[in-house]
C-alpha cells in the first residue's frame, strides 16, 4: 500500500511532473524547431524516429491534464517552459508562446496547484544548436535573457523555479555517451557543456535574484554507482562514475569545486580560466531538486580510454527501461546529500517513477511507488530536509531516444486518438491523498 499522506509530515508537497517536449506537442503555436525536433529528423538516434511534434497534444488539452492531476489529490505541478516555444529563434519573443504559458499558469492557480516551474528541460531551440549549443559559452547569457523574460510574465504566480534540469543529461549523456541531442560523442564538446550548463544556471540565478525572484534551485539526477566487485579496479570504476553523474554537478554548487575523479579526464577539455566561473556557479540556493531512479553497476575496462569503466547489468527486478528497481538508493542519496552538501538546504524529490508497459493495470507501479515513498520516510527519519516528492510522470509520453513505447504515466495515453484513462496506480495515489 502507498503510505498516506497522514504518514509524512504536515505541509509536505505531493506533486505530478512533466515537461514540455514530451508532453506538449512541439508543431502547435508559433514555436521554433529544437534540437530534439532535429536530432528526431536524423534516422538511428530515436526508436522508430519519433518525435515531439504531437506528443500528448497538452497544448490543447492542457485543461484536461490539470483537472487530472487536481483530481488526484495532488498539491503541486512540475513543469517546464519551452525555450523554443517562448522564443522560436532563441531570442525574440513569440507572444503565442508566453501567452500559453500564462494561461496554463493561470490554469494551475484555478485549481488550487502549486506550479513548480523547470526553465530547461531540453529543449534548446536549433537555432542556438546551430551555434554551438552548450559548447558556446553564449548560450549560457542567452539562457539568462530566456529565464528573464519568463519570470517577468511567469513570475508574479509561480514561486518555485529551477534552472536547469538535469545536467548529466544535458552533457554528458548528449556530448559524450550521444544518446540525447545533439548526439555527440565527443569528450571536448562533453567537458564544455559539462562546465556552461553550470555557467548558465549561475547567469540565471544571479540575473533573476536581482529582479527580485527568490525560490530558485536545480534539479539534479542521481543514479546510484555500485561497484561490480570488491576489487580495488572495480571501486575505482564505480568512484569515476559516481563523480561525474553524482559529484560533479552538486560539489561545484555547494563548494565551488570539480571532483578530482572526473577533473582527471575532463580538466584538459575545459574551457580556459573555468576556475574564475565557479564563484558564479556556486552561488546560494532555496532548495535543490533530486531525481531519482535507478542504480548502475560499474565495472573497469582496462585498456580502453578515459573513464575506462563498463556497465554490467544487474541482478534486481527492473522496469521497462531495463533499470533495476533500487529504493535504497533514493534514501542514500536523501541522507549523503543533507550530510555531505547541502545541510539544511530543503531537498524535493523532483522526479522518480517507472515505465512499464501495458494498459491501466499497474500493480507493479503501485508497488514500486510505495517502496520509493517508504524511502523518503527512512531518510527523513535520518534528518534529510525532504520536502516533497514528484512522481514522474503525470501522462504517458514521449521518453526521449526511446520514443513513446516506454510508459511512465499514471494516467494512460492512445498515442492514436490521444485519449487519457487513469491507471490503477492513479487511483492508489488518489487514496494515499486522500484529506480526511
Ligand atoms: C529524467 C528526465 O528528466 C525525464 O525527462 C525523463 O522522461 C525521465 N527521467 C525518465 O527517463
Amino acid at each position: 500500500m502507498i503510505p498516506p499522506r497522514a504518514t509524512f509530515p504536515e505541509g509536505f508537497v505531493f506533486g505530478a511532473a512533466t515537461a514540455a517536449y514530451q508532453i506538449e506537442g512541439s508543431r502547435f503555436g508559433g514555436a521554433g524547431p529544437s534540437h530534439w525536433d532535429t536530432f528526431a529528423a536524423t534516422p538511428g538516434n530515436v526508436v522508430r524516429a519519433e518525435d515531439g511534434a504531437t506528443a500528448c497534444d497538452h497544448y490543447h488539452r492542457w485543461a484536461e491534464d490539470l483537472d487530472l492531476i487536481r483530481d488526484a489529490g495532488f498539491d503541486a505541478y512540475r513543469f517546464s517552459t519551452s525555450w523554443a516555444r517562448v522564443m522560436p529563434d532563441g531570442v525574440k519573443i513569440n507572444p503565442q508562446g508566453i501567452d500559453f504559458y500564462d494561461r496554463l499558469v493561470d490554469g494551475m492557480v484555478a485549481r488550487g496547484l502549486r506550479p513548480f516551474l523547470t526553465l530547461y528541460h531540453w529543449d534548446l531551440p536549433a537555432a542556438l544548436a546551430d551555434l554551438g549549443g552548450w559548447r558556446n559559452r553564449d548560450t549560457c547569457a542567452r539562457f539568462a535573457d530566456y529565464a528573464e523574460a519568463v519570470m517577468a510574465r511567469l513570475g508574479d504566480r509561480v514561486k518555485t523555479t529551477a534552472t536547469i534540469n538535469e545536467p548529466w543529461c544535458v552533457a554528458w549523456l548528449s556530448h559524450f555517451i550521444g544518446a540525447h541531442a545533439p548526439g555527440l560523442r565527443d569528450i571536448r564538446a562533453a567537458a564544455r557543456a559539462m562546465h556552461h550548463i553550470l555557467v548558465a544556471h549561475g547567469m540565471a540565478v544571479e540575473r533573476l535574484r536581482g529582479l527580485g525572484h527568490r525560490n530558485l534551485g536545480i534539479v539534479l539526477n542521481f543514479d546510484h554507482a555500485t561497484p561490480a566487485s570488491d576489487s580495488a579496479a572495480d571501486r575505482q570504476a564505480a568512484a569515476v562514475q559516481d563523480a561525474i553523474f553524482n559529484r560533479w554537478f552538486i560539489e561545484a554548487i555547494a563548494h565551488r569545486r570539480y571532483p578530482a575523479e572526473a577533473l582527471a579526464g575532463l580538466e584538459p577539455h575545459l574551457p580556459a580560466n573555468w576556475q574564475d566561473d565557479m564563484a558564479l556557479i556556486g552561488q546560494k540556493l532555496d532548495w535543490l531538486g533530486v531525481n531519482y531512479y535507478t542504480r548502475h553497476i560499474h565495472a573497469a575496462a582496462p585498456g580502453t580510454p578515459w573513464p575506462a569503466t563498463r556497465e554490467v547489468t544487474g541482478p534486481l527486478p527492473k522496469t521497462q527501461m531495463g533499470w533495476e528497481i533500487y529504493p535504497e538508493g533514493l534514501e542514500g542519496f536523501l541522507t549523503r546529500l543533507a550530510r555531505d552538501h547541502t545541510g539544511d538546504l530543503p531537498l524535493y524529490v523532483t522526479e522518480n517513477g517507472m515505465a512499464l508497459a501495458g494498459g491501466t493495470d499497474d500493480p507493479d507501479r503501485i508497488e514500486f511507488i510505495a517502496a520509493h515513498f517508504a524511502a523518503c520516510q527512512r531518510a527523513m527519519a535520518a534528518g534529510a530536509p525532504l520536502r516533497g516528492f514528484f512522481y514522474w510522470s503525470l501522462l504517458d509520453n514521449y521518453e526521449w531516444a526511446e520514443g513513446y513505447d516506454k510508459r511512465f504515466g499514471l494516467v494512460h495515453v492512445d498515442f492514436d486518438t490521444l485519449a487519457r484513462r487513469p491507471k490503477a496506480s492513479y487511483q492508489a495515489i488518489k487514496r494515499a491523498l486522500a484529506r480526511n
